[in-house]
């Protein structure tokens, strides 16, 4: 586990009631298919939710996870069929779902929003493990900074009596005092969960299962993220292996298609040796992890300009006037060299970090 926290945070443990039992199966994707122009997302994928998964949705940038959880969520377009459970109360976390923060309410105003019954003093000690100190509380929502309202957003879904969170990268914002705590919470959870995380660390500890976008489909490993690597690598030692002896001559041996091939069921065995993850390793790992978390807000405030300047080129105003179509065809271009350039460095770093968390064991 990560080192204790040697700040004067209150340790609280988030008390993550659930309200309702929910059915066996929350929710049904069938056949769904999604694309942004040539640009697919999934075709034909199917997959379930079940009652008590903590599924973490894993990937590079750019592979369709944050479209998924919306397509889930249901406020995203798709098609195919998406079946809802008896009983399922969901609860939505992204990035914008900021902007519906009331601008006016208070901290403690925002958080009783959502129909808790927690006590004043509870949302007080609630609102300092997301780093919001005693002047903070009576502070409006609209002075606060981006991180600040995603610290918010992020409490307001931890406290609502839902029994199905979808979390679009929860730990952005926040230190790492409040990425233990919201792992902690996230393990007492009862009900089940579906999050989109590039941490790794974060995955490795919440996750129960571990979805994937491969070739358009949703490939499920049941399993934790640990169990998950170490099953790659035996079936990327699997396929070497295979391959050295049938250029060997050798009959090749049936090899399954990897995503095809069954994980071994297994509860993880936590050696005393594994909890001692070599300081170095985990520093470099964290910064790395930084880095990761960086890229992706570039590319995400990079994407959603150089969108702009696309609707823009193809906006016949703009085509009328020649500087103005000059100068958008450049933005443009501009915009795009510098996207492949942090897609590329957002690569490099996701292989760094899966190398360093393979290294730390
Ligand atoms: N509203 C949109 N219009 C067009 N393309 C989009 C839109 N939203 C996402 N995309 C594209 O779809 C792909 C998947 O995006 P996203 O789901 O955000 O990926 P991830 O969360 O895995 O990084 C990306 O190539 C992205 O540029
Ligand atoms: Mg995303």
């Amino acid at each position: 586990m990560i080192e204790a926290p040697t700040n004067d945070r209150p340790n609280i443990r988030i008390n993550f009631s659930v309200d309702k039992m929910p059915g066996k199966v929350l929710c049904e994707l069938k056949h769904i298919s999604k694309h942004y122009g040539a640009n697919k997302i999934v075709t034909n994928a199917s997959a379930e939710i079940e009652r008590g998964d903590k599924i973490a949705l894993i990937g590079a940038n750019g592979k369709g996870k944050s479209t998924l959880l919306r397509i889930i969520a249901g406020v995203e377009s798709y098609e195919g069929e998406r079946k809802w459970g008896h009983n399922v109360d969901e609860s939505f976390y992204a990035q914008h779902q900021l902007e519906s923060l009331g601008l006016n309410h208070t901290l403690l105003d925002e958080l009783k929003t959502c129909g808790t019954q927690k006590t004043d003093q509870e949302l007080r000690t609630l609102l300092g493990c997301f780093l919001f100190g005693g002047d903070d509380i009576d502070k409006k929502i609209k002075v606060l900074s981006g991180g600040e309202k995603a610290r918010i957003a992020l409490a307001k879904t931890i406290i609502s009596k839902a029994n199905f969170l979808m979390l679009d990268e929860p730990t952005n914002h926040l230190d790492m005092h409040s990425v233990e705590l919201l792992i902690e919470a996230l393990n007492k959870y009862q009900g089940s969960i579906i999050l989109v995380s590039h941490d790794r660390f974060f995955v490795s500890q919440t996750a129960n299962k571990i979805w994937e976008i491969v070739d358009e489909e949703i490939k499920e490993f049941k399993g934790t993220y640990t169990e998950y690597l170490e099953w790659k690598e035996r079936m990327a030692k699997r396929e070497a292996d295979s391959k050295a002896s049938s250029a060997a001559g050798e009959k090749k041996a049936e090899v399954k298609k990897v995503a095809e091939e069954k994980p071994v069921a297994q509860q993880p065995v936590v050696t005393e040796q594994k909890q001692v993850i070599n300081k170095e390793l985990k520093k470099e790992l964290q910064k790395q992890q930084r880095m990761l978390q960086q890229l992706e807000e570039k590319i995400n405030a990079t994407t959603i300009e150089k969108n702009k300047m696309e609707a823009q080129l193809s906006d016949p105003s703009t085509y009328s006037d020649k500087d103005k179509f000059k100068q958008t065809e450049t933005s443009y271009q501009r915009l795009s060299k510098e996207l492949a350039q942090f897609n590329a460095e957002y690569e490099a770093a996701f292989e760094k970090v899966m190398e360093l968390e393979s290294k730390a064991g």
